[in-house]
Formats: C-alpha cells, sequence, structure tokens
C-alpha cells in the first residue's frame, strides 16, 4: 500500500547543525530565495499545527526576551504568542533600566544570562545589530528605526505566498510614507530575490522611497518607477502595500500634517483594482483605509497579521535548532 510522503519538516528534531542555529535575524539581505522557501514551508507547517493543536512543545524550556523600545502591539504579541505556542517561556520588557541611563549593550548582555534568543525593537538604525555584538545569543532584529523589520517582510512575502499563490510575475504597488516607513524597505530588498517583479512607488513628494534603497534594487534590475497618484498604477497591481505616514519620525510635524490624508483607500477606490489582487498594511492603520474597505475579500491586512505569528514561530524555531 502507497505510504503518505513524509513531511521534510516535521516531526521536528533537535538539529544544533541546522543552518538557522545560533543565528541572528538582522536584514532581509541575510535571505537567498532558497532560505524564503525553507522559511515558508516551516511556517506553512506551523499554521497547520496551530490549527489542529494549537499549542506544542517544540521549544518547550527555552525562554525569549522580548525588548521593546517603541510602541508596538502586533510584533509584541506575536513573537510572545509564537514563542508560548511553541511550548516556551518569554520574558516581555516594555521598560527597562535604560531608564536609569544603563546602555543597551548592558541590557542586552543581562538578558542573555536568562533567555535563550532575543527579540528586540529600537528607534536607532543599527541597534538591532549592536545588541547581537553584545548578546551570546541569537537576536531577532523587530524594527530599528527607519532601517529594516525583516520579520515583517517575511511575513508580508509569506502572506503574498499564501494568498496569491505565486511569488513570481508580480506587480507590487507600495503607498504612503515610504521615507520612514522600514517596513517598504525590507520588503523592496526582499522582493528582487523574484523574478518579473515590478515595483511601483506612489508617495508624496517629501516622502519619497529613500535613495539607497532604490539603488539597491535597481542593482538586481527590478524594474521601478515613483508616482505621486495612484490611479495610473492601481488597475495593473497585484499587491496594493499600504502604509500608515510615520508621525513620530518627523522632524517637522507642520510637513507631517500635510502629508498624513495624502492617500485614503475606500471602496471607490477599490472598484479600479483588479478582482483577484491583495491589499496589504503592516498596521496600525490611522485613516489610510477607509473601514468599508475591511468587508472586501481583497482586503488581507488582517489575515497578513495572522500570518506573522506563523513566520515567528518559524524563526524562532529555527534559531533555536529545532527546525
Ligand atoms: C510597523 C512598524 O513598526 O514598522 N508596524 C508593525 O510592526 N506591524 C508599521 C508602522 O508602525 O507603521
Amino acid at each position: 500500500m502507497p505510504t503518505k510522503p513524509k513531511s521534510p519538516y516535521l516531526p521536528f528534531g533537535d538539529q544544533q547543525t541546522a543552518p538557522w542555529y545560533g543565528k541572528d535575524i538582522l536584514s532581509v539581505k541575510q535571505f537567498s530565495r532558497a532560505d524564503l522557501e525553507y522559511i515558508f514551508s516551516v511556517a506553512h507547517e506551523m499554521r497547520v499545527m496551530v490549527e489542529r493543536i494549537g499549542t506544542f512543545d517544540l521549544l518547550k524550556g527555552k525562554i525569549l526576551a522580548n525588548l521593546f523600545y517603541e510602541p508596538s502591539t502586533r510584533t509584541f504579541a506575536s513573537f510572545m504568542a509564537a514563542m508560548q505556542r511553541l511550548g516556551g517561556a518569554v520574558i516581555p520588557i516594555r521598560y527597562s533600566s535604560v531608564a536609569k541611563g544603563e546602555s543597551l549593550p548592558d541590557t542586552v548582555r543581562t538578558l542573555a544570562a536568562y533567555c535563550d534568543v532575543i527579540v528586540i525593537r529600537h528607534p536607532e538604525v543599527g541597534s538591532a545589530a549592536l545588541a547581537a555584538q553584545y548578546a551570546g545569543k541569537p537576536v531577532i532584529n523587530a524594527g530599528d528605526g527607519v532601517g529594516e523589520h525583516p520579520t515583517q517582510a517575511l511575513l508580508d512575502v509569506f502572506t503574498i505566498r499564501e494568498e496569491l499563490g505565486r511569488l513570481d510575475d508580480l506587480t507590487v504597488t507600495m503607498l504612503g510614507d515610504l521615507k520612514y516607513g522600514r517596513t517598504v524597505h525590507s520588503l523592496a530588498r526582499l522582493l528582487t530575490r523574484f523574478k518579473n517583479i515590478k515595483l511601483n512607488y506612489v508617495s508624496p513628494d517629501v516622502l519619497r522611497m529613500p535613495r539607497d534603497v532604490i539603488e539597491e534594487v535597481e542593482e538586481k534590475d527590478l524594474p521601478q518607477k515613483e508616482y505621486t497618484v495612484l490611479d495610473k498604477v492601481l488597475p495593473e497591481t497585484d499587491v496594493l502595500y499600504v502604509t500608515r505616514v510615520q508621525r513620530e519620525r518627523f522632524e517637522n510635524l507642520e510637513e507631517y500634517e500635510k502629508a498624513k490624508d495624502a492617500y485614503v483607500i475606500t471602496a471607490k477606490t477599490m472598484e479600479k483594482a483588479k478582482d483577484r489582487m491583495i491589499v496589504m498594511h503592516p498596521l496600525p492603520r490611522v485613516n489610510e483605509i477607509a473601514m468599508e474597505v475591511d468587508k472586501d475579500p481583497r482586503a488581507a491586512y488582517f489575515r497578513q497579521m495572522e500570518y506573522g505569528l506563523y513566520v515567528r514561530m518559524a524563526l524562532l524555531a529555527m534559531v533555536l535548532g529545532k527546525a
């Protein structure tokens, strides 16, 4: 009798020779296409496991320090949930001795003494890399200022894969605050791993995609174009990635006031979009997408945040040598 092919990913073993064992996750630049395929297969397995049994003991006995110096709801909660769904424990820290003048290296050295992996969000570019130098335990970047947000970009690409069933041959339109929005910096870089991707950047002039990101994408020969209005590119768009104008990163609040309501996606906007496309948003949303759009089946942003749980479960399992 033919037997069911065995999954290469389950059951999970303890593999200290696994390629990601003990590694830091600091930038999307670390991931090849093959790495992405691997992460997404593990994330998909995690999804199946959570749907079937909820919580399981893959990381039993392991401890995560979740160190957040900036506001966060989804990233903070999903890393905690990811660790707990895998049977591990979490030390959540939102108010550390940095308030007393302690340096980041000292804080990180302290946490490394108590835990097996550190997730950090911090307002300065390069902070996660600095933490990694001192930790001696894997460090995962959960957003370093306007720099990168690699786990968000991974979950964004996983969302596209689960929702549209492909990662090649896509027109991706990024909309809003492309200057300060770190999620789009990571996502544009990560999309260079796929074939036949076209990138459109729609933003007010003062919030354009940074030069360094554009140049990196250019080196990989991806077509990219900048616009100030959405109308022209919406009909060809497969993924509309909407972002919040990042108020906290403006030096001049008058400039924020001018830019904040530059684009609002409404049910009327969606009439011009393809039938088979998705609208994404890293969330939190402020006014960029009207609530009436939530019931449109193409609105993928709430599903997107759920996919984040599975991707973060996969990453924790990988760096702790269990996937
Ligand atoms: C994003 C972030 O923190 O960069 N949020 C998130 O992690 N889902 C986007 C944002 O704050 O606008």
